[in-house]
């Protein structure tokens, strides 16, 4: 069996807030932000306006493009860093909404990297047989987590939600078949210490702030991206130049160039979002992925490299034929 992308959906909350906003918050500016991070703009959930409800609304929204009702999901596969509670999984209140009634569903946490690690484990259930139709999701309400003192980390991240509906094919063996090819998942906990927040119910019992060594953390990234890039490719007997499209996780946008430069593809071939989403962490693959389906740039047959790296550190890769 094979899985095939066959819906995509995604979610913003409605408030956006500007870097000129936040200067009037904390001891930044535009101009240090855009050079610095490519940002312009974040979406901020409203106050009440919870991971589970951005989630509904994507996974919704990838289950109307697909055509499908949400009674068919066998499998939530739901990737966050801020559930709603500590438990249970966020998954299973996204399950109830979308009037799943069977089938299993479950959070996995992989901070930025957590929907290509999510996507690997819903297309293991369904090249196994395990399940059927699966709704995959990134979901963020990382404005939660922030320290709205801290410049070095407050002006980075957003809010949001994306997601995809996964179904089981039987493969056919046709040359450029559809469906996701290979995924490739990898994490390094020695360097824990450069981006973590400092709380959880198991040590400190409260919910904590992201901490992040800005530098050090760039440096981790545009090394692991390449290596993970290389070794999907690799895997395949594809070069950049097979490529369509890229879709990086939205960190920074001096990431996001390295990234193209290493790959000697050129940046019209990079979906970018982050200067009007910043970092959703692990909604910003599928939102961007959405974004770029949504407006006809990714087409039917494509192939499409989806990548990316946080904390943990975790980093992946997976390369779909859509
Ligand atoms: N506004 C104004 N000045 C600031 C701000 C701010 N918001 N934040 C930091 N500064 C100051 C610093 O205090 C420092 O001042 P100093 O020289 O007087 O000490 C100066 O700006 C330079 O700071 P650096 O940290 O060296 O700036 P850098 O060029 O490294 O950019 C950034 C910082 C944007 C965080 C960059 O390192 C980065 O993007 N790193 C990757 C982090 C990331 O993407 N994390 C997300 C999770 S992991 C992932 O998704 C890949």
């Amino acid at each position: 069996m094979r899985s095939l992308i066959v819906g995509c959906g995604s979610y913003l909350p409605a408030r956006i807030v500007t870097n000129h906003d936040l200067a009037k918050m904390v001891d930044t500016s535009d101009e240090w932000i855009v050079e610095r991070s490519g940002i312009r703009q974040r979406h901020i959930a409203a106050e009440g306006e919870t991971t589970a409800d951005l989630a509904t609304a994507a996974a919704q929204a990838a289950l109307n493009s697909a055509g499908i009702k949400g009674s068919e999901v066998d499998l939530v596969v739901l990737a966050t860093a801020t559930p709603d509670n500590t438990f249970p999984a966020t998954a299973t209140r996204v399950q109830s909404r979308i009037g799943m009634t069977g089938g299993a569903a479950f959070d996995v946490q992989a901070v930025c990297s957590g929907f290509i690690f999510a996507l690997s484990v819903a297309d293991n259930f369904l090249r196994t047989g395990q399940a059927r139709t699966a709704v995959v999701i990134g979901a963020e309400t990382f404005s939660r987590i922030l320290d709205w003192n801290d410049r070095t980390t407050c002006v980075l991240f957003g809010d949001g939600a994306g997601a995809v509906v996964l179904r089981a094919e039987p493969r056919t063996g046709a040359p450029d078949e559809r469906g996701i090819l290979s995924t490739h998942l990898h994490s390094d906990g020695s360097h824990h210490d450069l981006l973590y927040v400092d709380g959880g119910p198991s040590s400190t019992g409260t919910v904590g702030h992201v901490r992040m060594s800005g530098k050090e953390v760039f440096r981790h990234a545009v090394a692991n991206l390449a290596q993970v890039v290389g070794e999907a490719l690799g895997a395949n007997g594809l070069t950049p130049a097979d490529l369509d499209w890229v879709v990086p996780h939205q960190a920074n946008r001096r990431i996001l160039d390295s990234t193209a430069r290493k790959l000697g593809l050129p940046m019209d071939r990079m979906v970018v979002t982050v200067d009007r989403h910043a970092n959703t962490s692990a909604a910003s693959v599928p939102l961007a992925l959405t974004e770029a389906v949504s407006d006809g740039r990714i087409k039917c047959g494509d192939l499409v490299l989806l990548e990316a790296m946080g904390g943990g550190f975790t980093w992946g890769a997976g390369l779909v034929r859509m």
